[in-house]
């Protein structure tokens, strides 16, 4: 969470820092601010809110070629002008912006700057305090920044600057992520290459707890040893275009529609010459050699795992298990002699999916990574990565990534099952190629679900899913989209559950959206439809062909069983896209969220 940029260059710096404070903003959108240094010294803005409220409160005034930025998702303290960054050292001498959670905190605020009057609550704020008490001890800026990162422990993306140094931003990182952007005369710091795509294409990568001294001309890193590492960049394949609305309202309506050319850019990824699945061998071995596959993700990346579960077991017949990365890392369970950890992320930087990754690393079991960010932590840490080739998610709700992420665990499935000589009916490229025509006619039919977003949502405080089977999987991720962006309490429920207990909750015209796609328990729902309906509730099936009635509100186009998540969620996105609209709702930056999590 939380996003930096940093610019030293030539240039004036406050719209390089602006702008790419925007394109951060997923990570984190509750307070804001920048600090820029000139001869004048240093100028300090900061404010609760967007950036689109710094951007009016920052001095056009002021010309200044370095500084820092910062967009907040709050962990310690509230968001607020105190507590958003950048903070300061007590002389005012140091500015630091940061993004992770020092797990220290408490003990560096206690044992070293007991008495420092601090002017925050947050964590921050005692790491660039600790930079000043030991630059006083060994008056060398540079040594007293490595002292308090070798003192530091939990995640930090860290940026520094002193105001008595025109030409040096100091850069450091432990678990969150920072780059460094490479130009002619310039250079940058960003927690993400989107945020300075504008400036330039070429990124150097920076490792846990290195310090990297960021100069206009230079770039040096050094261990925490002092020892001097040489790397080479990279050019981060990102169409700057990718990350515009372009005519779209919104980011998510825009990544709704962008679902269809996603999944047949994934059949185009993944296809040989001969039609055939083209995949890593080593990640086919991997999963040969696998007696049970653990998905391990977050969020919508979790829904995702619970439909590759059905996919892997019943297509290739190896044991799976889903399981929540938060919950997993403090209780794992029996492990398996031989196991294959997968690791599902869109952003490849969720913290919690990370400390399961490093934990399991530490016993030596595989792991594979299946993102949209090939050169994210999740990516490089783990020992294989599959692409999703989605192109950038802005909307904080994820939609296009989702899909891609069934497609390709699809792909994974079959191959899979090829490699262990089974013969299937199923050609998943040409079922994939299928699938994305029924979304691009479902994606053409909005007004539709705007229709039923206004007669199911409009009023209601809550709304209740339903389904069974992978239905049972979609029904959970609709309910996430539903409360995320429109904060209409909803959830998602296996349709026989319903009976024991939260059939209580269903009033006269309380909304249960049921799905039903599936053969084998397209009775069971429509009973679990008609018990609620008995109670008063206001019921919506969609259903898919051949499995359709006459009073349903909506008939996908038929696909292949095992691939209905990829369709059905279509109408449950612009569900909730809609509702999210017609309420007024902040769709691609909803409340209290932020994209790409980066703290446990
Ligand atoms: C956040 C986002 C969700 C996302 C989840 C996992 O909570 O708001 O949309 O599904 O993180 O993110 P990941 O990048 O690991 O898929």
């Amino acid at each position: 969470m939380c996003g930096i940029v940093g610019y030293i260059g030539n240039n004036d710096t406050k719209e390089v820092l602006l702008d790419g404070l925007e394109k951060l903003e997923y990570r984190g959108y509750d307070s804001a601010g920048i600090a820029t240094l000139n001869a004048d010294g240093l100028h300090l803005s900061k404010v609760k809110g967007r950036i689109a409220t710094l951007r009016e409160k920052v001095n056009n005034s002021v010309q200044s070629t370095m500084g820092i930025g910062h967009t907040r998702w709050a962990t310690h303290g509230a968001p607020s002008e105190e507590n958003a960054h950048p903070h300061q050292s007590a002389s005012g001498r140091f500015t630091i912006v940061h993004n992770g959670v020092i797990e220290n905190f408490y003990e560096i605020r206690d044992e070293v700057l007991s008495g420092i009057s601090l002017k925050s609550e947050t964590d921050t704020e005692i790491v660039v305090q600790l930079i000043e008490v030991l630059n006083n001890k060994y008056n060398n800026v540079a040594e007293a920044f490595r002292q308090t990162i070798a003192l530091l422990k939990g995640s930090y993306a860290i940026a520094l600057i002193d105001a008595q140094d025109q030409d040096t931003i100091y850069v450091a990182k432990n678990k969150s992520p920072l780059l460094v952007g490479l130009g002619d005369g310039f250079n940058l710091v960003a927690s993400d290459a989107m945020a300075t795509l504008k400036q330039t294409d070429r990124y150097l990568e920076i490792h846990d707890k290195e310090i990297v001294i960021v100069n206009r001309d230079y770039v040096e890193i050094q261990k925490l040893d002092g020892i001097a590492v040489e790397r080479e960049p990279f050019t981060a394949e990102i169409d700057a275009t990718d990350i515009e609305k372009g005519t779209y309202p919104h980011f998510m309506l825009k990544e709704i529609d962008e679902q269809p050319p996603v999944i047949r850019r994934i059949i185009q990824e993944y296809q040989d010459e001969n039609d055939n699945i083209k995949l890593d061998p080593e990640v086919r071995q991997a999963l040969l050699n696998t007696d049970r596959v653990y998905i391990i993700a977050a969020g919508t990346s979790y829904h995702a795992g619970l439909v590759g579960k059905q996919l892997i077991e019943k297509l290739a017949n190896v044991p799976v298990e889903v399981h929540i990365a938060s919950e997993f890392s403090y209780n794992m369970p029996l492990i398996s002699e031989k196991p294959l950890f997968v690791f599902i992320s869109q952003s490849g930087e969720t913290a919690d999916s990370r400390s399961v990754l490093v934990r399991i690393k530490e016993l030596g079991h595989p792991a594979l990574t299946i993102t949209n960010v090939p050169g994210s932590t999740l990516s490089r840490e783990a020992n294989y990565t599959l692409h999703l080739h989605a192109g950038p998610e802005i909307a904080v709700a994820s939609t296009k990534a989702y899909t891609a992420q069934i497609a390709v665990l699809a792909i994974l499935a079959v191959d899979t099952a090829q490699a262990k000589g089974m013969n299937l009916s199923f050609d998943p490229l040409q079922e994939l190629g299928i699938a994305a025509s029924v979304m691009e006619s479902l994606t053409d039919q909005k007004e539709e679900f705007e229709q039923l977003a206004k007669e199911y949502f409009q009023e209601t405080r809550n709304a209740f899913y339903i389904g069974r089977g992978m239905d049972y999987f979609v029904v959970q991720e609709a309910s996430l989209k539903l409360k995320e962006i429109s904060y209409i309490q909803a959830e998602g429920f296996a349709g026989g559950e319903l009976k024991h207990g939260t059939i209580a909750l269903i009033e006269e015209g309380t909304p249960v959206i049921a799905l039903s796609t599936q053969e084998n328990v397209n009775y069971s729902i429509r009973g679990n439809v008609q018990e609620v309906a008995a109670r008063g509730a206001k019921t919506c099936v969609i259903s898919i062909k051949g499995l359709d009635q006459e009073t349903d509100a909506f008939v996908l186009p038929h696909v292949h069983e095992l691939l209905t998540p990829l369709v059905s969620v279509v109408p449950m996105q612009l569900l909730a896209y809609y509702a999210a609209l017609h309420r007024e709702c902040d769709v691609d930056k909803p409340r209290n969220l932020a994209k790409s999590v980066t703290v446990e």
